[in-house]
């Protein structure tokens, strides 16, 4: 049996132990979307995770609509990330860039123009903009013919996350964002090759994840999946079927490790809506899997025993626990974390939570 302090190999990546860092949006960059130097400060302080993945980071313009979150898809930007992957470095951590399009979810106020998504729907509820919270706009369909342009974006994207210094990449496909938009099946009304049934349906998330492949090999392409409850008004009718066909279709693909966001029916951070689908998509998928939501020490460690995971990524413990591992080896209180300071701005509950220090 596998414990939370075992190293661990993602493909090409050798993970010292199995606390990763979940991804957490912070909005610390600038407001063109570039990485600025406490970025590196804060992701060094939390390099003793197995393995760091980033904050959701805009592929392109197009997918990008949260104020100050950062972005791959310039020279300028890729300069900007490189202090922040050569901090983690330098400090004997791993970092992969968690790869955003946020389809529906952009408000035009970013963009000037529709969002685009799988079909003609509209996010519920308002956005963060810069010029406060805005209704969501309905969007636009993807046409067949732009479709390759947007393989291109994220191959551009991850081209630039290898210039920057990173280990590798996630691709997000969970929270309701652009791939989970033609996932999930309320959502995705198209009549073309990427709609409908399910093998349909996954073909974006597989398509994009053969171009991050291209670019990077397999071995060091990870991807997130949300396969249980609503996700921003996103959500399946039957995700037993659709996430354990996604997960073995990437499986094939042989990627480096398959990362779900799968809270409880009383999660605290989404709520699953279904049964556990993580037990389906663990028999379906060949590789190593990573589960988060609402763990910790104990229940993290209780799950690799029971051979349900083989890492466990946390996120608010590592907000506000740079030192998690540390913590939860010697079994430490923790930091409560601070939501008004969640997303910005400045260093104030961003990398000025306290190492664990004895009375
Ligand atoms: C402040 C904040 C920002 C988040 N940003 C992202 C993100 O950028 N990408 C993502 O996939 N999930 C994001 N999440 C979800 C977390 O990765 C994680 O799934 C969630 O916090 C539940 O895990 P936890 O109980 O360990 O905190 C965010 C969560 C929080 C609290």
């Amino acid at each position: 049996m596998a414990s939370l302090f075992d190293p661990i190999r993602l493909g090409a990546i050798d993970a010292p132990n199995r606390i990763f860092m979940a991804p957490l949006t912070r909005g610390r960059a600038t407001r063109e979307h570039v990485p600025v130097p406490i970025m590196a400060d804060y992701y060094a302080q939390r390099a003793g995770a197995g393995l760091i993945i980033t904050e959701a980071t805009g592929i392109s313009p197009e997918g990008l609509g949260w104020p100050f979150a950062p972005g791959l898809w310039s020279g300028e930007q890729v300069e900007a990330w490189k202090p922040v992957t050569g901090a983690v470095h330098d400090k004997g951590g791993r970092i992969v860039a968690q790869l955003w399009h946020m389809g529906r979810v952009v408000h035009p106020s970013f963009t000037g123009h529709a969002p685009v998504s799988s079909s003609a729907t509209t996010a519920p509820g308002s956005a963060h903009t810069y010029d406060g919270r805005q209704l969501y706009t309905e969007a636009r369909p993807l046409e067949l013919a732009e479709i390759p342009r947007v393989l291109d974006d994220y191959r551009r994207a991850a081209r630039n996350a290898r210039e920057a210094g990173f280990d590798g990449v996630q691709l997000h496909a969970a929270n309701g964002y652009l791939i989970d938009q033609f996932l999930r099946d309320n959502a995705n009304f198209r009549d073309d090759a990427y709609g409908g049934s399910i093998e349909n349906r996954i073909r974006l998330l597989i398509e994009v994840t053969r171009a991050l492949i291209d670019v990077w090999g397999a071995d060091r392409v990870g991807v997130r999946l949300s396969p249980n409850g609503d996700s921003q008004g996103v959500n399946d009718s039957q995700p037993e079927l659709l996430f354990p066909a996604a997960a073995k279709a990437l499986s094939d693909l042989g990627i480096a490790f398959l990362e779900l966001r799968e809270p409880g029916p009383g999660g605290t951070f989404g709520q699953a809506d279904h049964p556990p689908v993580h037990p389906l998509i663990r028999a379906a998928f060949d590789g190593v899997l990573v589960l988060n939501s609402d763990y910790d020490g104990i229940t993290g460690q209780a799950a690799l025993d029971r051979g349900e995971a083989d890492a466990i990524a946390f996120g608010r413990l590592f907000l506000s626990n740079p030192d998690l591992p540390r913590r939860i080896a010697e079994k430490l209180p923790l930091n409560p974390n601070d939501m008004a300071t969640w997303y910005g701005p400045g260093t104030a509950g961003y990398t000025d939570y306290p190492l664990y220090e004895a009375a």
